[in-house]
């Protein structure tokens, strides 16, 4: 069975909505899926892996420190032609996700773009938004 890491930082929850409702869409198409707060990852977490999903809400004008750190770790293994995306929650301008794919860009991960972001909490049209990234993610990667 094909596997995603989902990832994700959240201050207020609104981030890890969306992380719950991908699980959600990757599920219901047949992956295996571990979901994890960024606190709670480790490098080894997505070393076996076929896809990985990022998410971080956006603070000052940049995502969330922990994740971009966790991410910066992963430099060290080898991630050539995974897939991997980015997500998250934000207010105004939504940098996070778009620093995010940029960095897994740089590992020779096949990125799906535009990355996923949402103003605040998700409604029910995000989280279908969401739920349809994690199908489309399985998509990817099954068979
Ligand atoms: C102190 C503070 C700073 C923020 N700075 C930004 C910002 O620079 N750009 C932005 O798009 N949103 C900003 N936001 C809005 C958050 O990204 C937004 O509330 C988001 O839904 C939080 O997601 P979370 O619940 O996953 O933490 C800020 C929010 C707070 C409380």
């Amino acid at each position: 069975m094909a596997k995603l890491a989902i990832i994700y930082g959240t201050g207020f929850g609104n981030t890890g909505i969306m992380a719950k409702a991908i699980e959600e869409g990757a599920k219901s198409a047949g992956l295996d899926v571990m979901i994890k707060n960024v606190q709670d990852a480790t490098p080894a977490d997505v070393e076996k892996v076929d896809a990985i999903a990022i998410g971080l809400a956006t603070y000052k004008g940049a995502g969330m420190p922990g994740v971009i750190k966790y991410v910066e770790s992963l430099g060290k293994l080898q991630l050539k032609n995974k897939v991997g995306t980015a997500f998250g929650s934000y207010g105004w301008s939504g940098e996070g996700p778009k620093v995010i794919a940029n960095m897994l860009k740089g590992y020779g991960m096949n990125v799906i773009e535009p990355p996923l972001r949402i103003k605040r909490t998700p409604e029910a049209e995000g989280i279908e938004e969401c739920r349809n990234l994690g199908k489309r993610i399985a998509d990817m990667i099954s068979g």
